[in-house]
């Protein structure tokens, strides 16, 4: 029964979990027009790619006090161990907290106060990854590595880069990458989503990364599906995710289990669940219910998530 199994979600972006509700919510309580975000039925409104990154910015905007950040988070990390998650890691954005008129560390600490709460509440163990945003260019992906660097905070435990995958390339963001790294963070990039496997490739050689957010056009190029294998990359699939974006038609096309037999390290993550109709819980009963996976296969997925994360030994082993 996959509500009993026990989940792990590596790959959800912060802002991209809040419901429509949360978001009129917080919006109300700053007298945000939302005029246009949402549709008749009330969920967000978007149509691609481009319009979902829009939608994304100005939900993403009605956020500006840490109390907002922290009901955002506590919100977010209780719904997942509602559904069976031990543990999640999200992406934030200091370019978002810039936006909303708040200093990193104020955002950060907001955050992570949402994290303590829901783990006081249910157990479930959450980290952050700051995240640069492709499409705002090298320069302030840059900006967002030195200053996570620069102001340490003990549940920020990676750095990634994330947003529109067909603008620039990754030999861009090296140096963000490496101060990132040489901080102790661990790397991760979005690449094989937008981008094919010459995306997947570029992002191996340039950034030093363990992890993919996606990866999942790496299945176009079996010689780079066995590198995947060989280097033990782990794959952050988000199938719900791929197909509501277009990338394929249900989730019954869907190269996770393909990159499973193939020997990759596959993991199931949600991305940005209210704008896709996905939770964690809903994307391990795709997995089960229109790819045939097993439990044992969906438990692996699990482990292979808290193997990958981004957390301290002692917490992997407690979690393990
Ligand atoms: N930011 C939020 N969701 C994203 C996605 N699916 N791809 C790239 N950037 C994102
Ligand atoms: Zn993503």
């Amino acid at each position: 029964m996959v509500a009993q199994l026990l989940k792990a979600e590596l790959h959800c972006h912060v802002e991209g979990a809040a419901s429509p509700e949360l978001v009129r919510h917080v919006g109300a309580r700053h007298g945000v027009d939302l005029t246009g975000l949402f549709d008749e039925q009330g969920a967000f409104a978007w149509h691609d790619f481009t319009s979902f990154l829009n939608a994304y910015d100005r939900a993403a905007a009605v956020f500006r006090t840490p109390e907002d950040y922290r009901d955002l988070t506590f919100t977010y990390f209780s719904s997942l161990a509602a559904e069976g998650a031990i543990y999640g890691e999200v992406f934030i954005s200091s370019d978002h907290a810039l936006a909303s008129g708040l200093s990193y560390r104020d955002y950060v600490e907001g955050l992570a106060q949402g994290i303590r709460d829901a783990e006081a509440a249910t157990g479930i163990v959450g980290r952050m990854i700051a995240t640069g945003v492709r499409h705002y260019g090298p320069d302030r992906i840059l900006v967002a590595a030195e200053t996570v660097a620069n102001e340490p905070h003990p549940l920020v435990t990676g750095f990634g880069v994330a947003g529109d995958e067909r603008m620039h390339h990754p030999r861009d963001f090296a140096d963000a990458f490496r101060i990132a790294g040489e901080a102790g963070l661990g790397l991760t990039v979005h690449a094989g989503e937008f981008g094919g496997p010459e995306s997947v490739r570029a992002a191996l050689d340039h950034l030093g990364v363990t992890r993919i957010g996606h990866g999942v056009r790496a299945i176009e190029d079996a010689d780079l599906v066995r590198r995947i294998v060989e280097e033990g990359i782990v794959l952050e699939l988000c199938p719900g995710s791929n197909v509501a974006l277009g990338l394929y038609p249900a989730i019954a096309d869907h190269p996770y289990r393909r990159l499973q037999d193939a020997g990759a390290r596959v993991t199931v993550s949600s991305d940005d669940p209210p704008y896709f109709r996905s939770s964690i819980g809903a994307e391990y009963g795709w997995l089960s219910r229109d790819l045939g996976l097993s439990d044992a296969a969906l438990e692996q997925a699990t482990r292979t998530s808290i193997e990958a994360a981004f957390v301290d030994e002692p917490t992997r082993s407690r979690l393990l």
